[in-house]
């Protein structure tokens, strides 16, 4: 690799587009919850590159299958079959629809984000939309009205996000993403999270098809749907030929502590979406983006009738990295730590001892605690930055990320207000107490300088 003179500082300002707000840290190497910067400090990693590296870094069975496979065959291009993919797929079913026969559950497609593995959502909506028969839709009063000839609209929440493609900002409901951008692309509607009456209003639009909803908001400020919603959201879908789509990108694949963030709110398997999105953590860092697609009917204009999901067939969608065999094998080996480590479990226990060791610090500048499993977020007081002596400035959530890292532990802000913890899923307790203290040695430090 070749060098340079100039910091690693410099070399960004001077030839990085600077799309991020970074941190001023360098990073060069992790190991487990770990990472070290380029002088050699270490810092507790309880940001987990924002819910990805979810088994930690460098963890010894993925870099030894990563690494055997690299010898291999890293990359071949969907034009052919490869194993670790097929593999890859068969798990992923099975993940969402556990029982023992699996075939004819739904299938798999892979990609390479979570912006991309939404794109497929979203084009998978407008095929059923354009090329499904439209149900007669009816009022709210349930009097039937004519049915259009074809139905684009995705309803999705508002404080969602679903990435930065155009696609992506379109459907994400927060205006700070889209600005600049105009015109959107059209068929997104957005109503508020976990809102019931104003879901049940905007699916009474002739041209609703889907909605999109992510079960634990992530970049929004962690806020979990509620169960009544989620059976309400499938109820409304059933009722009226919708599909149901849940962006499971950042909550997906073990963080709430189930593999499913939706069967994690529910306690059940008692919904089964259309269609689900995952990404970040599904292959502990290396990028990978896929979706599920369920197998129910859809019957077509032409009167035939074909599994949803084989409905974007072939020539339909694609893209040449997706789904190659050495980051399939990654992610095969992923969840199989997952599964063999009892992570989901630990994310459930050491869920609840991580909210409790937050709580536990009883600081005035904490308003709230949140989330579910190892995806948690502490809301701050709306008056920290006045007891935090600041000037307004800068938002309260980068000030203390800032203050953190300085004490050695990387958090994630999350809007201006709220701080998220989404440490590794194996995690230990001890690591917990150690991020716990620095949060607490930082607040008390911050409470004492409003007292003077
Ligand atoms: C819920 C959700 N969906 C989609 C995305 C976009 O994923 P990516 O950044 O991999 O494109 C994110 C990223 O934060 C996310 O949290």
């Amino acid at each position: 690799m070749t060098d340079s003179p100039l910091s690693t500082r410099e070399l960004y300002d001077r030839f990085v587009i600077p799309t991020y707000g970074r941190f001023d840290l360098q990073l060069v190497r992790g190991e487990g919850c770990a990472v070290w910067d380029e002088s050699g400090r270490r810092y507790l990693d309880f940001g987990a590159g924002i819910a990805v590296t979810s088994v930690g870094h460098g963890h010894p069975r993925v870099v030894s299958v990563m690494r055997e496979q690299l010898g291999k065959l890293v990359h071949t291009s969907n034009l052919y079959y490869t194993r670790p993919q097929a593999l890859l797929a068969e798990l992923l079913v099975r993940l969402v629809v556990p029982d023992s026969d699996v075939e004819g559950r739904g299938k798999a497609f892979f990609c390479n984000s979570g912006a991309e593995a939404n794109e497929a959502l979203y084009k998978l909506a407008r095929k059923f939309g354009n090329e499904g028969q439209s149900p007669a839709p009816r009022h709210a009063a349930g009097e039937l009205r004519e049915s259009l000839p074809y139905r684009r609209e995705i309803i999705t929440m508002l404080g969602s996000f679903h990435g930065r493609t155009l696609g992506g900002i379109s459907a994400t409901g927060q205006e700070k993403v889209k600005k600049g951008f105009e015109p959107m692309v059209e068929g997104f509607v957005h109503v508020p999270f976990n809102d019931g009456p104003e879901l049940l209003a905007a699916v009474q639009a002739p041209g609703t098809v889907a909605i999109l909803l992510e079960p634990v908001q992530g970049e929004g400020g962690v806020n979990v749907a509620s169960p009544e919603f989620l059976r309400q959201a499938r109820g409304l879908c059933d009722q009226h030929g919708l599909l149901l789509m849940f962006d499971e990108v950042q909550c997906g694949l073990g963080r709430t502590g189930d593999w499913c963030g939706w069967k994690s709110i529910l306690g059940t398997d008692e919904v089964l979406p259309d269609a689900v999105s995952w990404a970040k953590g599904i292959a502990g860092g290396f990028p990978l983006g896929a979706i599920w697609v369920s197998s129910r009917p859809v019957r077509l204009k032409n009167g035939a009738s074909i599994p949803l999901c084989d409905l974007l067939g072939p020539g339909t969608h694609g893209t040449t990295f997706g789904g190659t065999p050495l980051v399939c094998a990654g992610a095969l080996e992923v969840l199989s730590v997952i599964e063999d480590e009892g992570l989901l479990e630990n994310a459930r226990v050491l869920g609840v001892y991580a909210r409790e060791a937050l709580e536990g610090l009883r600081s005035p500048l904490i308003r709230e605690v949140r989330g579910l499993g190892l995806m948690l977020a502490f809301e701050l007081a709306t008056d920290f930055a006045e007891r935090a002596g600041l000037d307004g400035r800068r938002p309260a959530s980068l000030f203390l990320v800032d203050a953190l890292h300085q004490e050695g532990l990387l958090t994630v802000p999350s809007g201006a207000q709220a701080v998220r913890w989404l440490p590794p899923l194996n995690v230990s307790r001890a690591e917990i107490d150690e991020a716990a203290a620095i949060v607490g040695r930082v607040l008390a430090r911050l409470e004492s300088r409003a007292e003077e």
